[in-house]
Formats: structure tokens, C-alpha cells, sequence
């Protein structure tokens, strides 16, 4: 188990966004004699009548009892997406900002420079199953990478799964694979639209075809083999009814463990594990590296599992429910299994070590005081994954003030074998098995797209090699002018929190256009990395990136998540509110030109922060964002969240959630200083982790709450995308149609005085 099945709000695809790695030659050298100058007015915000947005009906009779507190909830009829009134409100508030986007002349120009930017080959790290290694590689701008597989690595390759043909328009992804040990079958997970819901099927690696059945249901599950190759492990959500395209607000509850057997159809599969009396439970299952044992790590929220296993007997059919045994019955803290050696199994955990340690819980004597620490818990470093391979080492991954430490271990003595050379940066992926001595590892920063390292523990004195590093097909992109620079600022209450800053190199710091990105919470952590559209920023407005590692992150280990969840959580808005102030009184910008963004729970993140400082503001951009802190536990997979956030239906949690609660805290600027921000609020229809009535219900009352306000000209907008998700799986045209809105926006809502859209060079 390498890395958790997300259900938190994570968003891998923000992260393609973001800045997410460096390389040299990847962005095309600034060419300032080409830069327009342009004054101020002419690309000044242009202020929408609060009177023109749409009336969304007020319904006075919702109201809801919190513990003594009465709460109307007058949007409550924006939470059905499919009735003509909610679809209605959607088309309406489309039909402001699809033109207020799309009209004007930027918008195409920042298209095609975005687009030639987009389009350079990506590959990712070579994978080996059975006789073939695989890799996904996308040309540029096809919608979705395509997999190939070839017999070694210098190799002929040939196309081996190839998403853009299960769709015309490229919303069907690969959400999953999971090869049998001896490598000749793969089970993968489609999903459509960007939906958390997947089917599965099972592709014959020798002849590309696939079986007959389909499994159906699927959601927030792992596929293991079994070692015999003749089936697997996986969850589903059996009782789910209704629609279940994504576009459905129901909560996911009782997901159950099945065994499928290879060329049975679903209906037959065996119901292995199912706990009817913990609804919210989710399982986790691995197939130990020998084989032998079933280990279920049970989560119930975003936090903390138990660990149970069952024995699986070679060669006796899997045909009933499996008896379980217990070994960490507490929800407590967190455990990763590495691999074992017989019955010594290999966790990493934060049980009693906050940043992580590597332990060994012995199955057949598993009471705590027999756990032995192999790699103890460093005092400052996060050790934030583990990987066993060549037999008897462990790939060790840590995380040191924000960057990527990576270095090999001994699996017997736990004794440090080597540290893998990086810059500052981080590891994107990596592939590499216990039976296998070869790795690789795909390591990228601000400024370098990737670079793939092979590195083969076999022949210890050759150091690890480029096997393969991202060209941009630009001329011209020079590192050199560019600046990384980690700052620590502090926060309201003195905490000190580390902040990239990335910029053009310049003698004088003058306050210039600036993206200010944040997340703050579920224990993610924001490592340097790569993405086009920061760099577009900085290249377009001459502008800066921020990304401030805000408390709830998981960048100094448990701590520093905990002081950023549930009560903790202003914090979280403290620490951005602080990173703004930081980078206006350094002179790195100024209010009218910064920009906040997040998405998810930075959505939420954005959304209480234009509530409570929108002074600081020039613009914000909140994407797929928590606003309704009072009900998000209702949807979908939402009683996750209440790890993090708390459970509203409890009194002190309720009450503290009712702060900062976005949709509960708008209000009518009463003057200049209280006018919000130039807001763009982005959702869409088949976003089934937060549901796109978070947005609706917000833009409703935000729009409501300036109707009357002559102190408000900003825009408020909501756009709403279709046939797309919460991000994960978005095909490149959806992701670069919301760029382009997203910089389009930034450059008709900021004070942008220089604005280089030349794409020809
Ligand atoms: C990607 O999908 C869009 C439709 O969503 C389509 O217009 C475009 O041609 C596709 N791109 C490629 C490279 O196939
Ligand atoms: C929390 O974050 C740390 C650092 O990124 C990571 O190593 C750890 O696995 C995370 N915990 C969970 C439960 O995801
Ligand atoms: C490395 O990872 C980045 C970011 O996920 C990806 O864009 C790139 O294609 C990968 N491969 C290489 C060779 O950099
Ligand atoms: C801030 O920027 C202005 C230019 O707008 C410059 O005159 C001033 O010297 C800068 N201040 C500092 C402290 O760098």
C-alpha cells in the first residue's frame, strides 16, 4: 500500500496547476520587447451590475435546529441537481460568465499561447509485469495518456490501452490498474466524466483483449491478486442505488470486500468481508508480497486505521467469508504495510512517532510490546513513504522543510545504504518491486517538468542515470532567469510558515501580479512541482507564484496537520491571510494584484477568506470548493471529511463550523473596504467527492447579499463545467478550456500592466 486510495479532498489535479517541477528548457525565454504595454484601464476590471445576477428563489420555510441555533437554509432546493429549477439557476449564472470569460481577446490569445505551451511529450516511469515493461506517454495534447508495453526498454513499444478511443471527446480515464503477479492479465478501473465511481475490466497482456465481464459499483477500492493469478480483491458499493454516474449526491455507506474470479461474470463474485454495523467503514486490502495473508487497513475517514488480515491457503478456493483476525483495533493513528518476511510484517506508522517510523509487528506474536522499530521516527523529517525493493532493501522517502530527501535502507538491520542525490524538489513517481533490483524515480520542481532517473541496486557504482528528461518543444526557456526562494513568515499567532516564492530574476523586488495558492488541510502536503499554467502566469503578467505550506498540510508530519483541523482550523485561514500581508509589505505585490486560488478544501479556503479579509484581496479563484460547513457530511463520500472538520451534528463542532462556514458568513459591503474581491467560483455537474451544490448554494447568497450594495462592482461569478469532476482524470482539453478561464480572468480582474500574449516566436 504504497499511497492511500484517496477520498479526502485531495487534488492531484490542482497539483497540475501548480507548479509542480523544474527542468531546464521547458518555458520559452521572456522576450520583454514583445511584451505590450498596456495601460492599467484597458485591461482594468470590468465591474458587473450587482443587479444583473440571476434571482435565485429564497425559500423562508428551511430551517434546520443545531443544538438551540435556528438556521435557514433558504438555497436548500439548489441541492437537487436535477430538478428544471436547479439546472435553470446553473444555465443562468453560465450565461453571465461564459461571455464575461470567453468575449473578449484575451481569452483566445491566452488559449493558444496556453495550448503551444501544453503540447511537449510526457512520459511516465517505466513499470515491469511479467515480461514487459509499460509507461504511459501522452504526445502533448491528446486528452488522455496512453499506455505501451514492450518487451525491454530500448525496445519496440506498442500501444497497449489507449483512453482517447473509449470516447470521442476524452472523458473516459484510466483511474486504475493492477496487474496480476505474474503480469499477464491487468485489471483497470475506467471512469466517465471524472466521477470517483469506476468499472472495472481485465485486459489478456498477451493478446490486448479483453475478458467478457465488467464490475460495476466500484469506488474507493484497491485491486489485489491473489499470487495464483486467477483473481482478485476489490470493493463495491453493492448496495448504492439509484443513479450512480456521479452527477448523485447520496453517501456512499456500507462498502463491502468481494473476490472476483478471472472470466466469471460479477454476480458471482464471493462477498469475502462486510462489517454491517460500521456503515462509514472503508477497506483496504493488500495481498501480503508472499502471498499468504489478506491485510485489510480499515479507514472510516481521512485518518487513522485499524489492521486486520486473513490467512489465504494456497490452492484452497476462495468461496465464503474470510476469517478475520485483529491486530490494531484502535482508530488511532496510521498504518502503511511495507511488505513481510514470513510472518514479520512491515509497517510505516505514526503510532507514537508523529513524523513516521518504519515498525515490524510480528502476526503471530502481534501484542504491541513484541512491535519492533526498524527505522526510527527522525525528529524533523517526515517520513512520508516507503517502498521495499531488491529483495531486502526499502526505497525511503522523506520530506525535510518542504523538499524531497530519497535514500535506500536495509530491510534486516533498518542501516542507511545510500542517499539518492536531488535538488530541491520532489519525487513525482517512482516504480521499482521487491522482486526487481531496478528502479526509477520521476523527479520534477518549479521549474523542471521531469526528469526520469533509472538506478539499478545490482550495480551499486554506477550512479542513478537520466533515463529519459522532458523537452518542451519551445526554444528559449532558461532556468537561469528564473528565482525559487523558500521563505518562512509568520502567522497571526507567531508560527513560522515556509512559503515558495517564484519569480523573474530582477535586481528589485517591485510589487508585481501575483498567484497566491493554498490548501491547508487533510494532512497534504504542497511539494515544489511543476505546472504549465504558473509558469504561463509568471511569463504572461510578469508575475509571482506563492505557495504557502499552510497548517492541516502534512509537511511537518502529524503536528502540523493537527494544529490546522477541527478546532485548529482558523489557523489554516490565519496562515494564508498572513502569507498576503507577508508578500504586500515585502513589496512582492500589492492588494489590486494579487489573486488567491485553492480548490477543494482550498475552495473552502477561498471561500472564507474573501468573508473575512476582503480587503486583502484583488481577485480570488475558488475551484470544486467545501461552502456549506453545516451539511457537507450529507453527500457522497462527505462524513469522511468530519476528521478534519468536525461533525456538525455535534454541539462544539457545529459551533465552531458555523464561524467560518462560507455560505453562513457572506455579507453586504457596507463600504469600499468590505467590497469582495473579483470572485470566480468553479464547479462541475459530475463531481461526486464535493458535490457542485456547495457552489451553487455560495454564489447564490453571495450574489444575493450585494444585489443592493453600491459599494460592489467586482464580478461574482460561477461557472459550471459538464461532463467533469472533481479534477482527477480531466481530459487536457477540459483542463486547458479552465485555465484559460482561470487566466483570463486573473488578467481582466488584476491590476495587469504588462501582458506578454505574443505565442509566435
Ligand atoms: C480532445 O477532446 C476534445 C473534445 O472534448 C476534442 O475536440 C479534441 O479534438 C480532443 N483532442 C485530441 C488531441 O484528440
Ligand atoms: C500524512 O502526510 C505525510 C507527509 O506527506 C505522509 O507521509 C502520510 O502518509 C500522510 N498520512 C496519511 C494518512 O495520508
Ligand atoms: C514526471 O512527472 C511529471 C509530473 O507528474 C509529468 O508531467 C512527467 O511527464 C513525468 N515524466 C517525466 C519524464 O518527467
Ligand atoms: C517597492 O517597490 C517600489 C516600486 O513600486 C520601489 O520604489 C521601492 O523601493 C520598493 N521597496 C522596497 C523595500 O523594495
Amino acid at each position: 500500500m504504497h499511497k492511500n486510495i484517496q477520498v479526502a479532498l485531495s487534488l492531484r489535479f490542482v497539483l497540475d496547476f501548480l507548479p509542480r517541477t523544474s527542468h531546464p528548457r521547458f518555458f520559452r525565454l521572456r522576450d520583454m520587447s514583445k511584451t505590450t504595454d498596456l495601460k492599467a484601464s484597458a485591461v482594468s476590471k470590468k465591474g458587473i451590475d450587482p443587479n444583473l445576477y440571476p434571482t435565485a428563489r429564497r425559500d423562508e420555510t428551511v430551517e434546520d435546529n443545531f443544538h438551540g441555533s435556528k438556521i435557514k437554509d433558504v438555497y436548500r432546493w439548489l441541492e437537487d441537481p436535477d430538478s428544471t429549477e436547479t439546472q435553470q439557476f446553473v444555465k443562468s449564472q453560465n450565461d453571465i460568465s461564459r461571455p464575461f470569460l470567453e468575449n473578449c481577446n484575451e481569452w483566445k490569445k491566452i488559449n493558444s499561447k496556453l495550448t503551444k505551451l501544453w503540447n511537449y511529450a510526457k512520459y511516465g516511469c517505466p513499470m515491469r509485469y511479467g515480461s514487459y515493461y509499460y509507461y504511459f506517454m501522452n504526445t502533448g495534447l491528446q486528452n488522455q495518456s496512453v499506455m505501451y508495453q514492450q518487451t525491454s526498454l530500448n525496445g519496440d513499444s506498442k500501444e497497449f490501452l489507449d483512453p482517447n478511443k473509449l470516447s470521442d471527446d476524452g472523458t473516459i480515464a484510466l483511474a486504475q490498474k493492477s496487474f496480476s503477479d505474474d503480469g499477464s492479465y491487468m485489471a483497470y478501473g475506467l471512469s466517465e466524466s471524472g466521477s470517483d465511481w469506476i468499472k472495472i475490466l481485465i485486459r489478456n497482456t498477451e493478446t490486448g483483449k479483453d475478458l467478457n465481464e465488467i464490475l460495476n459499483k466500484v469506488k474507493f477500492s484497491e485491486i489485489s491478486w491473489t499470487k495464483d493469478n486467477k483473481g482478485f480483491f476489490y470493493c463495491r458499493y453493492s448496495e448504492q442505488d439509484g443513479k450512480t454516474d456521479g452527477s448523485e449526491t447520496k453517501q456512499n455507506e456500507n462498502q463491502k470486500l468481494y473476490y472476483h474470479r478471472l472470466g466469471e461474470s460479477q454476480d458471482k463474485d464471493t462477498l469475502v468481508v462486510e462489517f454491517p454495523d460500521e456503515p462509514s467503514w472503508r477497506i483496504q486490502s493488500v495481498v501480503s508480497d508472499c502471498g499468504l495473508y489478506l491485510i485489510l487497513a480499515i479507514v472510516k475517514d481521512c485518518r487513522d486505521n485499524i489492521v486486520y488480515y486473513a490467512d489465504l491457503e494456497p490452492g484452497k478456493e476462495i468461496n465464503s467469508k474470510l476469517n478475520i483476525k485483529k491486530i490494531v483495533e484502535k482508530f488511532e493513528a496510521d498504518y502503511d504495510y511495507v511488505t513481510n518476511e514470513g510472518s514479520k510484517v512491515y509497517f510505516r506508522t505514526n503510532k507514537l512517532a508523529p513524523n513516521y517510523q518504519v515498525i515490524i509487528i510480528d502476526f503471530e506474536k502481534p501484542e504491541e510490546s513484541n512491535w519492533k522499530t526498524l527505522i526510527a521516527e527522525h525528529k524533523t523529517d517526515v517520513l512520508d513513504w516507503v517502498r521495499c525493493v531488491d529483495e531486502d532493501k526499502l526505497l525511503v522517502c522523506y520530506i525535510r522543510d518542504v523538499k524531497t530527501v530519497l535514500q535506500a535502507n536495509c530491510l534486516r538491520t533498518g542501516k542507511l545504504l545510500r542517499v539518492f542525490d536531488l535538488d530541491i524538489g520532489t519525487i513525482v513517481g517512482t516504480s521499482g518491486e521487491k522482486k526487481y533490483s531496478e528502479i526509477f524515480y520521476n523527479f520534477s520542481s518549479f521549474l523542471s517538468p521531469g526528469c526520469i532517473y533509472q538506478y539499478d541496486f545490482k550495480t551499486p557504482e554506477i550512479m542513478p542515470k537520466v533515463f529519459r528528461e522532458i523537452k518542451l518543444n519551445l526554444e528559449g526557456f532558461c532556468r537561469e532567469n528564473y528565482i525559487v526562494e523558500q521563505i518562512f513568515y509568520k502567522s497571526k499567532d507567531g508560527t513560522k510558515i515556509p512559503m515558495f516564492i517564484i519569480r523573474m530574476k530582477r535586481d528589485t523586488i517591485e510589487p508585481r501580479p501575483c498567484l497566491l495558492y493554498g490548501y491547508g488541510g487533510f494532512n497534504i502536503s504542497m511539494l515544489p512541482c511543476f505546472g504549465l499554467t504558473g509558469l504561463m502566469f509568471i511569463d504572461t503578467f510578469d508575475g509571482v507564484l506563492a505557495y504557502p505550506n499552510l497548517r492541516g498540510g502534512g509537511e511537518y508530519g502529524e503536528k502540523w496537520h493537527n494544529d490546522g483541523r477541527l478546532f485548529n482550523k482558523q489557523n489554516v485561514f490565519d496562515d494564508f491571510q498572513a502569507s498576503a500581508e507577508y508578500l504586500i509589505d515585502n513589496n512582492y505585490t500589492s492588494k489590486d494584484r494579487l489573486v488567491i486560488q485553492g480548490g477543494s478544501n482550498g475552495g473552502l479556503l477561498v471561500g472564507t477568506c474573501i468573508n473575512q479579509r476582503p480587503d486583502l484581496f484583488g481577485a480570488a479563484v475558488a475551484q470544486v470548493g467545501v461552502m456549506d460547513m453545516l451539511r457537507f457530511h450529507k453527500f457522497t463520500i462527505g462524513h469522511a471529511w468530519c476528521s478534519d472538520y468536525g461533525n456538525p451534528s455535534e454541539k462544539d463542532h457545529f459551533e465552531n463550523l458555523y464561524k467560518f462556514s462560507p455560505l453562513h458568513n457572506v455579507h453586504t459591503p457596507g463600504s469600499n473596504e468590505k467590497e469582495y474581491p473579483s470572485t470566480l467560483i468553479l464547479t462541475a455537474d459530475h463531481d461526486d467527492r464535493v458535490s457542485p451544490l456547495h457552489s451553487f448554494k455560495f454564489t447564490a447568497a453571495l450574489q444575493e447579499a450585494v444585489r443592493n450594495s453600491k459599494f460592489q462592482n467586482n464580478p461574482l461569478l460561477l461557472r459550471v463545467y459538464t461532463k467533469a469532476g472533481h479534477g482527477a482524470g480531466k481530459p487536457t482539453s477540459k483542463k486547458i478550456e479552465e485555465a484559460t478561464d482561470i487566466l483570463t480572468f486573473m488578467s481582466k480582474s488584476l491590476n495587469v500592466d504588462k501582458i506578454n500574449l505574443n505565442s509566435e516566436q
